[in-house]
């Protein structure tokens, strides 16, 4: 279909398949932050605001990629940092040569290699983020700062790596803040809509980058972040994105008056799907979404982050299928070194994730959530449900501790077989009164997760 410049043009387009059936995306974060690479460890987004408030985050932003706002706040942990380390008079644009210098060596075929290994089926990656700082060669230079972008063509090489593993390659961009345009300083919630340059040269600039993005890479997402100036004609830049990529879609957060809740920022015309950033929708929902977040704290890669910052493996895939369950992808991120390193630490966590899956999969990839996301055994281990052809998967978040588990409230008909994800043998199962009691096999690994696979999907005990 052709879509017009129109409302009702752009919401017909429907979400496509391969976004539904993807489930796992890789963001990465990735530019001159990236050089420091520093923020204190205050602690996880909503965690933060909800104690202390969004004064507290902003002064003290765990965001590494929030560097350049972060040493402008005086007396800030961020602000110390820059001035012990590189002195008062280095400027956050004197990270320019160092970031180019730093990326010669990269290997994006290497990436690519790695996150379709895992089992990744999309790629998300920083095209400008609030720096404003370029990671293509743009027809648009920054008119501010010369010379303000990288050398290499990060997002053409990466794009070409990525798709060359069949992977979907998507561009975020950060419409909203640019502080090369309005470096207004950002300390509360309330000062971001007065930091969002509204100029008519910035209407073009941002709309002319994210038109040549479309041309030149063709992106399977438009990952705008933040907000848009509100004089940009966003119905025709929607129309002309889907004309040409028909199956692309375009997030939530081209919000054209800011407005911010605890799920997600508000405000937008049109959206495919909607982006909780270190959050989560608890119920199925009937729009499709995408959480995001760091391993750790930060997106940017931050240096200070141990271990114990991170997500375990466990906590890891626990939520990934907690979000599943719920019509939601998981977009995890990945803060690579300037040089283009990922971090043992985020490596790891990611192998993690993909052995699990590597197993588990079939349950996660390509289905749909069931009528219910939640569900618990008799002994109090949460299972999560999702559904494919004539299948239903009960996913235990957790290791029983004997062979017997009960599933309360499913009810299996006579002649229904059973598996357990990574074993040959159907297993012997038992329907209850209000449960579905299934034998595990003896051999049983300790896995943060569990999958069982009932064909045909019984019913609700209670629910018919
Ligand atoms: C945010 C942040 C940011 C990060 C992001 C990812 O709003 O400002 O640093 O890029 O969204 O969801």
């Amino acid at each position: 279909m052709q879509y017009e410049p129109k409302l009702e043009s752009i919401r017909k387009h429907p979400v496509p398949e391969w976004y539904h059936n993807a489930k796992l995306g890789i963001f990465i974060h990735w530019g001159l932050y990236s050089v420091p690479a520093w923020a204190p460890l205050t602690g996880e987004l909503g965690e933060v605001v909800a104690k202390e408030g969004w004064a507290a985050w902003f002064a003290k932003n765990p965001y590494a990629e929030w560097y350049m706002n972060s040493i402008r706040i005086e007396g800030s942990p961020s602000h110390q940092y820059h001035v012990e380390t590189y002195g008062e008079d280095f400027s956050y644009f004197d990270f320019v040569p160092l970031f180019n210098e730093a990326t010669q060596g990269w290997d994006p075929t290497s990436w690519a290699a790695l996150f379709k290994k895992i089992g990744a089926r999309y790629v998300v990656l920083t095209t400008k983020h609030h720096d404003g700082f370029l990671l293509w060669p743009s027809r648009h230079p920054n008119p501010k700062i010369e010379g303000y972008f990288s050398r290499r063509d990060l997002v053409g090489e990466l794009t070409e790596a990525v798709r060359a593993e069949g992977l979907r390659m998507g561009l975020y961009y950060s419409g909203g803040l640019d502080w090369t345009f309005n470096d207004t300083v950002i300390r509360d919630i309330g000062d971001i809509p007065a930091a969002i340059p509204q100029g008519a040269d910035y209407v073009e600039y941002a709309t002319n980058h994210w038109l040549e993005l479309i041309e030149r890479y063709e992106p399977s997402i438009l990952w705008n972040d933040i907000a848009y100036p509100a004089a940009a004609d966003l119905k025709k830049l929607f129309a002309y994105y889907y004309n040409r990529v028909p199956d692309g879609l375009v997030n939530d957060r081209f919000t054209q008056r800011f407005e911010f809740s605890d799920q997600a920022i508000g405000g937008s015309i049109h959206f495919d799907f909607r982006t909780p950033e270190y959050a989560s929708f608890g119920e199925i929902t009937d729009f499709k979404w995408e959480a995001t977040r760091g391993i750790g704290y930060s997106f940017g890669y931050n240096r200070n982050e141990g271990p114990e910052n991170y997500l375990s493996v466990q906590e890891l895939v626990h939520s990934f299928v907690d979000i599943v369950s719920k019509n939601g992808n998981l977009l995890l991120n990945v803060g690579p070194m300037a040089d283009g390193a990922i971090p043992e630490m985020q490596r790891e966590r990611l192998l993690g994730l993909g052995r699990w899956l590597e197993v588990n999969g079939e349950a996660i990839f390509d289905t749909r959530p069931w009528v219910t996301a939640e569900g618990s055994t008799d002994e109090g281990t949460p299972v999560r449900f999702t559904q494919k052809g004539d299948s239903l998967y009960a996913i235990l978040l957790g290791t029983p501790r004997g062979h017997r588990v009960a599933i309360e409230g499913l009810r299996a008909e006579e002649g229904t077989t059973i598996y357990l994800l990574g074993y040959d043998n159907p297993l012997s199962w038992h329907q209850g009164d209000r449960e579905l009691a299934v034998i595990l096999p003896d051999d049983l690994p300790e896995s943060p997760a569990h999958s069982l696979k009932i064909t045909p999907q019984p019913g609700r005990v209670g629910n018919g």
